[in-house]
């Protein structure tokens, strides 16, 4: 099976980081091209970093890690520390890595990486608010044709948002972002918290982890623990919600999830609304579908994968 060539933007961000290990660890099916960040749970400075220290501590000091944008396109930023702590990894021991950070900016590093390849050659997985894609199909919209099919965590539909009533924390931090991503016409698959929320990683999943594998998989247990200052309810009662992680398990083992062709539309005016993901299920619209949007997950097989995964490391 050819190996699929990726972006990964991303905003670590305690489900960023094992979004980034699964990645890593599974080099037969991702050939990871570069991990671009963006501000969201935490600070550019904060997810650039703890990007770099991710893929140190995986044993991947060679993938290259770019920052991007520090702010959304219109609105001021939103952050996340009530959920990932101040240093956007609570649970794990932070230190500066080793690792450079790229001198290139991300939106530059996407633009060219997409020029130089073929049409629907490159997979972009976004795990965080959707600023640097924005902000490179709008700098360079030549590009789109190369992407194979946008991948991405966010929104909510049929059980409310994470943020508000209505939306999902990286949909609400940059709509407008959302909306001009949503409306590329490219192939998109919307791993939304509807689905996310129901995987829920447990301490006995935790404690697996850390008995699975080396110093990797030890380090990591941690962010299946709840994280010391966190919201309860971020959490559910009974484990750790694992979003971003989702996206990969949907590269690796797409029959995992149930997805229906819909038209995904974002608001990006309403004052109890911004941000919410408006899901046409019934067609009634008449708006062109433009996503596959996850309806079911099977969580205890995607957990599986997760420990398995990282276990290798
Ligand atoms: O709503 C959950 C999403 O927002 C996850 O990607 C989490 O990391 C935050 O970015
Ligand atoms: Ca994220």
């Amino acid at each position: 099976m050819t190996r699929q060539r990726i972006i990964l933007d991303c905003d670590p961000g305690r489900d960023d980081a094992l979004a980034i290990a699964m990645a890593l660890a599974s080099p037969d099916e991702l050939d990871v091209l570069g991990v671009t960040t963006v501000a969201g749970n935490v600070p550019l400075d904060l997810t650039q970093r703890n990007a770099r220290l991710i893929c140190e501590l995986c044993g991947h000091p060679e993938v290259k890690v770019f920052a991007g944008a520090e702010s959304p396109l219109k609105l001021a930023g939103v952050t996340a520390e009530h959920v990932h702590g101040g240093s956007g990894l609570e649970g794990m021991e932070v230190r500066q890595p080793a690792m450079p950070l790229q001198d290139r900016n991300a939106i530059d590093f996407i633009v060219e990486t997409l020029e130089t390849s073929a049409d629907d050659e490159i997979t972009l997985v976004a795990t965080g608010p959707l600023t640097n894609l924005a902000l490179a199909f709008a700098g360079r919209p030549e590009i789109l044709p190369k992407i194979r099919r946008i991948v991405l965590m966010g929104g909510a539909c049929r059980e409310g948002g994470n943020v508000t009533p209505s939306a999902e924390f990286n949909i609400h931090v940059d709509p407008d972002a959302a909306h001009a991503v949503f409306a590329c016409r490219r192939p998109l698959v919307v791993i939304n918290i509807d689905v996310t929320n129901r995987v829920l990683a447990t301490p006995a999943h935790a404690d697996r982890l850390l008995n699975a594998g080396a110093r990797p998989a030890r380090e990591l247990s941690r962010l299946l623990k709840p994280a010391g200052g966190a919201r309860v309810e971020e959490f559910g009662p009974s484990g750790v919600a694992l979003h971003d992680p989702c996206t990969i398990a949907w590269l690796l083992k797409p029959g995992l999830f149930e997805t229906k062709l819909v038209n995904v539309s974002i608001e990006t005016k309403g004052d109890l609304t911004l941000g919410a993901t408006v899901v046409d299920f019934r067609g009634i619209t008449g708006r062109q579908p433009n996503a596959l949007w996850a309806c079911e997950a099977a969580s205890a097989e995607i957990i599986e994968l997760l420990i398995d995964r990282i276990a290798r490391l």
